[in-house]
């Protein structure tokens, strides 16, 4: 008889950057443990899904069922992507979820002939989750698309807001070494204004606290170089915490477009080119707009540059060079000098960090960029633009030495003649560029052997998955022979008395 493989269940929340590293984990997950995974999310989430999974996948879509109007939301609003005011809301409206998410998993059982999933893995927004998982004796994990350190970082100034108790422009992180202490000019805006007793304060306590709930937290990041993070959530959350990433999808290449950019790449040399993008979500100020190309332009340094309107316009507009950069840019500095190719929307910037011609990255230190750049050794000009991508490009900075920060957010001031100081440290073969790029060199490699299995050596986030799927096997073993003896003890009870936890 055909042994049946083990099923995972994952729900993401309704955001593409949840729903793709989640994706990822599921390739990953498929591959090595060679199970099933059953992919929870809202039906226009599904629909977009569908094509890019073939009819033979052993990922399986699955609905929830969701109407957007119910809850007082315009009509498919289903992705904070679309709607990316309605976030709280959107999460507000998730907890809805948990009697149809109980009946899914209920359904699922019955299909399987009352063989239960190995384990849900819920968004970090889902801790709700545990406890439906709880009531069938199955496994609950929650999945963070970031590292240890940027989510930490996070986690502790939302539940101890540190910055509200000090007069202090520089403080220590409670629950971080002494030594991790953080700046005022660190901290996004909005976290600087508000006041202890503020509705989204509650909110935010809440969803941190939560995780208390679930049975494990996974991180989309790597033992080796996320220690203090990995620390951080081990004593706080008293739970497993492993490592399994790195895990990334790269963005379906358009066909064709790579030729412009690979020949263009090939003409320069190694090392020389300055790679600009602030991810797909974000943009920079007219003000700053105009700064950064000055500076591209008094450095001299060739430039690939993915860029959109302002913050002060609609982001998907037309781009208008003509009010936005410095006058007849484009004509001197892409045009006569082929210095820089200005990319609107969309590079495929896997393919670009991959060749040898980019040194150095531009980028607004979201975690899946900061991967892309550290898997290929590329280091990093951070301009971080919003929430934890803050905590990113401080690590990145100060624990890892693969990054030096160039401005901070959309609002400050920055003035060209700093910029071009900045690229010229890091791309004129100084020392500290030339130590960059040797630690980002490092840092590629410990993200590779992290998933090596080979001639006996397991890496480290292998190993992880594998811990991790055992902790499930062992939970769902220990479920079953309670419930035999007429005495389903309480999952809590039994993960309690299980030397894992
Ligand atoms: C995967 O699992 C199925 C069912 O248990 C089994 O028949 C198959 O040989 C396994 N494949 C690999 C590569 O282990
Ligand atoms: C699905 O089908 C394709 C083509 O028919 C095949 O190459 C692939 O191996 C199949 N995948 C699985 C998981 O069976
Ligand atoms: C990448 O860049 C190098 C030069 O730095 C060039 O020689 C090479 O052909 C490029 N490779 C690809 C695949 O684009
Ligand atoms: C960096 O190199 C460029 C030439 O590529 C040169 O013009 C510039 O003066 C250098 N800057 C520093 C600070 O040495």
């Amino acid at each position: 008889m055909e042994q049946r493989k083990e099923n995972i269940v994952m729900f993401p929340f309704m955001a593409q950057g949840h729903i793709r590293p989640f994706l990822a984990l599921a390739f990953h997950i498929v591959e090595r443990k060679n199970c099933t995974v059953t992919f929870i999310n809202t039906p226009l989430n599904i629909k977009k899904l569908r094509p890019s999974l073939p009819s033979n996948s052993s990922i399986r879509l699955l609905e929830i069922p969701f109407s957007s109007t119910d809850h007082g939301l315009p009509p498919d609003a289903e992705n904070t992507d679309a709607f990316p005011h309605l976030i709280v809301e959107l999460i507000c409206a998730s907890h809805s979820f948990k009697p149809s998410f109980t009946a899914l998993i209920s359904n699922l059982i019955q299909e399987q002939n009352g063989h239960r999933p190995l384990c849900i893995i819920a968004d970090m927004f889902f801790s709700w989750t545990a406890k439906v998982a709880h009531e069938f004796g199955v496994f609950n994990a929650i999945f963070n698309a970031g590292d240890g350190y940027g989510m930490g970082v996070f986690h502790t100034l939302w539940l101890n807001l540190p910055h509200l108790a000090t007069d202090s422009n520089e403080f220590p992180l409670p629950g971080f070494p002494e030594s991790c202490r953080i700046r005022l000019n660190q901290i996004p805006e909005y976290l600087k204004t508000i006041k202890p007793t503020d509705s989204v304060v509650k909110f935010q306590q809440r969803l941190c606290h939560d995780w208390v709930e679930s049975d494990a937290l996974l991180f989309n990041t790597v033992e080796e170089f996320d220690h203090i993070g990995l620390t951080y959530f081990r004593q706080q959350i008293k739970r497993p915490v492993w490592p399994i990433g790195p895990v990334q999808l790269s963005m379906e290449s358009k066909a064709g477009s790579w030729e412009l950019y690979k020949n263009w790449l090939d003409s320069k040399a190694s090392g020389s080119v300055l790679y600009i993008s602030f991810g797909s979500q974000s943009t920079i100020s007219m003000s700053q707009m105009m700064e950064l190309a000055k500076a591209l332009e008094a450095s001299g340094k060739d430039f690939i540059w993915v860029i959109r309107p302002p913050l002060e316009f609609d982001i998907n507009s037309e781009f208008n060079a003509e009010e936005w950069l410095p006058e007849g840019f484009e004509q001197r500095v892409v045009g006569e000098k082929n210095k820089g190719l200005l990319v609107h929307k969309w590079a495929p910037q896997v393919e670009i960090l991959s060749n040898k011609s980019v040194g150095v990255f531009l980028s607004h230190c979201g975690w899946n960029s900061v991967l892309d750049s550290l898997s290929h050794g590329v280091p990093i000009m951070g301009w971080p633009m919003t929430s934890e991508q803050h905590f990113n490009a401080k690590k990145l900075e100060e624990e890892m030495g693969v990054c030096i920060e160039v401005a901070n957010g959309g609002s400050c001031e920055v003035r060209h003649e700093d910029i071009v100081a900045k690229i010229e440290l890091v791309m004129n073969e100084t020392e500290k560029g030339k130590d960059m790029t040797r630690k980002a060199g490092e840092v590629m490699e410990m993200l590779k052997n992290a998933k090596k299995d080979e001639d006996g050596f397991t890496g480290s986030s292998l190993k992880a998955i594998d811990e991790f799927f055992n902790a499930a096997l062992l939970q769902r073993e220990k479920t079953t022979m309670s419930h035999n003896n007429g005495n389903l003890l309480g999952t809590r009870e039994v993960l309690s008395s299980n030397s894992l936890v």
